[in-house]
């Protein structure tokens, strides 16, 4: 029997509330196929199904029909082993409807699962769909009797030896598959009875003074327990972020946790309603009165820069810092001396994360009276840091668990919901739960910072790069973290991979109105990628050079000093390139070939990567010895979808190999502060190679401890019985040498490891349209020895999936139209190639666990650039501003036609560039 409110609830409601947690709601408004089930033979979205459509009798299949932990079904065992699972949120949709497709059609081709789920919307953040396809394709086989489950689940090889195979997820794969996995909807329905449910009073203005909160309608209202404030805050009611740097203007204690006196971006909170149920509690806050003054809204920091613009942050100006690099010699002379010259102004825009599940988290005071949070946390620890002073606890009184979590790209580092939700609890001294629906998600969530640069490239006529200039804003919205992060990043990847003896550059940040910044896979180098990977294309192409030849001749190679001044420790991209250069030269004939007046293909080029780890980013893991010959690893491998507990399983294998565990001995216990050491954030590429080199250091300390005299190993019964401790830490501490860039010319060493990618994609656009479709992509990477290679394909995949729509259709800066993820351009399957190939080469990385470096962030480097290349080629549209959206494209088409030159105008970034860099020559800063 099923109770509910046929006017009111949703299939998938109804569905939820009878326990059936498989049911994800992630939209909640049709786009994205989380909540698909089988309704009478029919895949549908339950949460667009009104129950008052659903008939009674009616026959719903969900996951939890289709297959069970100990009974796998096919598809369920293919998801795990094809790479199905990252975060898992849409996992069990696509399950689904993938088993309504292989009732229909026992044997489709992978065009027709392609079909099939983008009519159904089935959309995935994660994987960049290919695992998907692959795994219907295996499991049909099965059903159709054409293989067996072995066949289609992971063994050990003979060998023994896991690092570097697809070794998949264990019961995460399982429980994420059958789901059964809870994440913060889930967790929410576990809350104990006397939970409260909060919802945001969120004004959607941008840039406001507070006059005043009359909350009186709202507390009339059924089930309203509180409408908190700012007052009820019991700390300081301010994010303790980082923010160092010597030439900061600014910063401090600024960011608050609920609004007091303005409003300094849209999706800013000024108060938040606690009731008996999320209903009540959302529908009061829609009477919750604000009266505001408005300030003026700055979308962009190009206004919020102009000298008459008001301070966002008061005794703060808006651009609060500017910090140079100089390599070389002075670039002016370079440039008044080269042959050839090219320059060029460019944007990229705030992109979203897109994550499927929207920001949910809990709170409550725990037994030993803990405040305790479950959050997205990306950051276990650093949440504890960033929140405690805010609300007022010692950090040793908080304990942050992380969630299962439906992706979060970056967006979970920052801790405004763990903020928010800790001071709320503790005002109301009650358990509470907040749920956001998914527009306010993505107006509360931080984004991808906005780049803008103006930016020149100098080369002599044998195709030598001479030098290179760049004047570089981020956009940081209305509250910035980590400058010295940023910073470092933002004067170290430019002209990434290439020997470039001259450099002038300043690296800037600026406030603006819209959203706020926070990482976001490839942090800076997204952004950076798009000046100087356009730059190098419009060079070659000035010179008469071809893109790929132009490049290739300019790459690092051995000898060749970074552009911090520091020899390059590895120079892969020459190899890189010269397994690409076959694939490039088919490619270009053929795109040559199936051109036509109506749709006309290019391919383009692009080289990009990213860091592993930064300064004094140390973090620890700890190994236990247990009964039964178990091993368990503690850690805080936050795991975002990006096989954290596999790897985890991986490494600690690999340190044991002396001792030959079997890999189901190994257990893991992970991301909750009360009981795993701090291994630090998952960001930066660094948790494998930090987690391997603790866990190294963990498996040595044991394994000496276990050691007999004669060599052989004591049992957990022998160390016992002697006294010896059974748990051992492991550190991973970056060399010291590694250290924040100089502030005066940016040299130095910031990061300890580096990860390199060549980018190619395939691209046709249609000429009436300007619309552009990708038919191939291929990279060509080295992030050293290759540790997880289901671990290493997913983030290669996913982030291809976000850089295309980085390149031509995800946005945020229409805050209506973009708060939605079908609105804000999401990737869809149909605008994903099949066509996709990943090459790699592995370059032994001393400092790294078994020469591996990391990976996830240097796979959402620069290929989004590399379509723009191809476009250009296509059509001779060069796209400068981010994305290439068909009208854009379009518009390119029709002035090149008319024989008009296509140009964007120099951006107002400050004062004038060299004048700028000589200033700040006369005023030397240390930290
Ligand atoms: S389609 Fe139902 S939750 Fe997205
Ligand atoms: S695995 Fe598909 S959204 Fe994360």
């Amino acid at each position: 029997m099923l109770v509910c409110d046929p006017e009111k609830d949703s299939l998938a409601a109804a569905l939820r509330r009878m326990g059936l947690a498989g049911v994800k709601i992630g939209c909640d408004a049709g786009q994205c196929g989380a909540c698909s089930v089988i309704l009478d033979g029919e895949v549908v979205r339950s949460c667009s199904k009104s129950m008052k459509y659903v008939a009674d009798g009616s026959k719903v299949t969900t996951v939890e029909g289709i297959g069970t932990p100990t009974n796998l079904h096919p598809l369920q065992q293919a998801w795990i082993t094809y790479g199905g699972v990252q975060c898992g949120f849409c996992s069990p949709g696509f399950i689904v409807s993938a088993k309504g497709l292989l009732d229909t059609n026992p044997s489709p081709t992978r065009a027709d699962v392609r079909a099939w789920f983008q009519k159904h919307h089935n959309v995935c953040r994660c994987t960049g769909y290919v695992p998907l396809v692959d795994a219907v394709m295996a499991a049909a086989k099965v059903m159709r009797g054409e293989a067996t489950m072995e066949d289609i689940t992971y063994a050990v090889p003979a060998d023994g030896k896991i690092y570097g195979t697809r070794f998949p997820r264990r019961e995460s794969g399982i429980a994420r598959a059958c789901g059964l996995a809870n994440y913060g909807s889930d967790m929410a329905a576990l809350m104990p009875e006397d939970t409260l449910h909060l919802a945001v009073v969120m004004p959607l203005v941008a840039h406001a003074t507070i006059k005043g909160i009359d909350d009186t309608e709202a507390l009339k209202l059924p089930g309203v327990v509180k409408v908190i404030t700012a007052k009820d805050v019991k700390g300081t009611n301010r994010h303790a972020t980082p923010t160092v740097h010597p030439r900061l203007k600014g910063g401090g204690l600024y960011w608050p946790i609920i609004c007091d006196t303005k409003i300094s971006r849209f999706g800013d909170v000024v108060a938040v309603v606690a009731a008996d149920t999320r209903e009540h509690a959302r529908e009061a806050a829609k009477a919750v009165k604000v009266d505001l003054e408005p300030l003026p809204e700055y979308a962009t920091p190009l206004e919020a820069i102009l000298p008459d613009s008001v301070p966002i942050h008061e005794g703060q100006p808006n651009l609060f810092l500017t910090t140079p690099l100089h390599k070389g010699e002075d670039t002016r002379e370079v440039f008044a001396k080269a042959d050839y010259v090219v320059e060029g102004s460019f944007h990229s825009g705030k992109e979203p994360h897109l994550s499927i599940e929207p920001d949910i988290a809990q709170a409550y005071v725990d037994d030993e009276g803990n405040l305790t949070v479950h959050s997205k946390a990306q950051y276990v620890y650093g949440t504890k840091y960033m929140i405690a002073g805010g609300v007022g606890l010692p950090p040793e009184k908080i304990r942050v668990i992380q969630n299962e979590t439906g992706g979060a790209f970056g967006y979970a580092v920052s801790p405004p919901s763990a903020s928010l939700i800790a001071a709320c609890c503790l005002a109301v001294d009650r358990p509470v739960s907040l749920e956001f629906s998914y527009p306010e998600h993505q107006w509360f969530t931080g984004k991808r910072t906005a780049g803008y640069a103006n930016a020149r490239l100098a080369a002599n006529k044998d195709g030598k790069v001479q030098g290179y200039e760049f004047d570089f804003m981020l956009d940081m919205g209305g509250y910035s973290h980590s400058v010295e992060l940023y910073a470092d990043k933002g004067l170290s990847l430019h002209c990434f991979g290439y020997d470039v003896p001259n450099l002038m550059g300043l690296f800037k940040m600026a406030y603006s109105n819209i959203s706020y910044a926070t990482p976001y896979r490839s942090f800076v180098e997204t952004q950076v990628a798009v000046s100087t990977e356009s730059l190098m294309d419009m060079m070659a192409e000035k010179m008469g050079m071809d893109p790929f030849e132009f490049r290739y001749k300019n790459v690092a190679r051995p000898g060749a000093l970074t552009i911090n001044n520091r020899p390059f420790r590895e120079t892969p991209v020459e190899g890189l390139m010269d397994m690409l250069r076959p694939k490039y030269e088919a490619a270009v004939a053929k795109a040559r070939a199936e051109s036509t007046p109506e749709k006309k293909r290019g391919v383009g080029i692009a080289i990009g990567g990213f860091h592993t780890a930064g300064a004094f980013d140390d973090g620890y893991a700890d190994l236990e010895m247990g009964p039964d010959g178990t091993f368990i690893s503690y850690n805080t491998w936050e795991d975002m979808g990006q096989h954290a507990e596999a790897s985890a399983i991986i490494h600690t294998y690999e340190a044991l190999r002396p001792l030959n565990v079997p890999t189901d001995k190994i257990k893991v216990v992970m991301n909750d502060s009360k009981l795993c050491p701090d291994t630090g954030i998952a960001g930066g590429s660094r948790s494998h190679w930090t987690f391997g080199r603790a866990t190294l250091e963990a498996a040595g300390k044991l394994m000496d401890a276990m050691r007999k005299p004669d060599g052989s190993y004591r049992t957990y019964e022998e160390m016992i019985a002697e006294g010896i401790p059974t748990r051992y830490q492991g550190a991973s501490i970056v060399p010291r040498e590694c250290d924040h860039l100089d502030p005066n010319t940016a040299e130095g060493e910031a990061f300890p490891e580096t990860m390199y990618v060549v980018w190619m994609s395939e691209v046709e656009v249609e000429v009436a349209t300007g619309k552009t479709k990708v038919l191939a992509l291929k990279s060509a990477t080295d992030v050293g020895t290759i540790g997880n290679l289901q671990g290493v394909e997913g983030q290669a995949y996913g982030g291809m999936s976000h850089s295309l729509g980085f390149a031509l259709q995800t946005d945020f800066r229409d805050m209506k139209k973009h708060s939605t993820m079908k609105g804000a351009g999401i990737t869809e399957i149909e605008d994903m190639p099949d066509d996709i190939e990943l090459l790699w080469q592995e370059t032994h990385r001393p400092r790294g666990p078994h020469g591996s470096a990391g990976c996830s962030e240097c796979f959402q480097s620069a290929l989004h650039v590399a379509i723009l290349n191809a476009i250009n080629m296509a059509v001779g549209v060069r796209i400068t501003e981010l994305p290439a959206s068909p009208e854009k494209v379009k518009a390119g088409i029709e002035a090149k036609a008319r024989g008009e030159e296509i140009k964007t105008p120099k951006y107002y970034l400050g004062p004038d560039f060299h004048e700028e860099i000589d200033n700040l020559a006369k005023q030397p800063v240390s930290w």
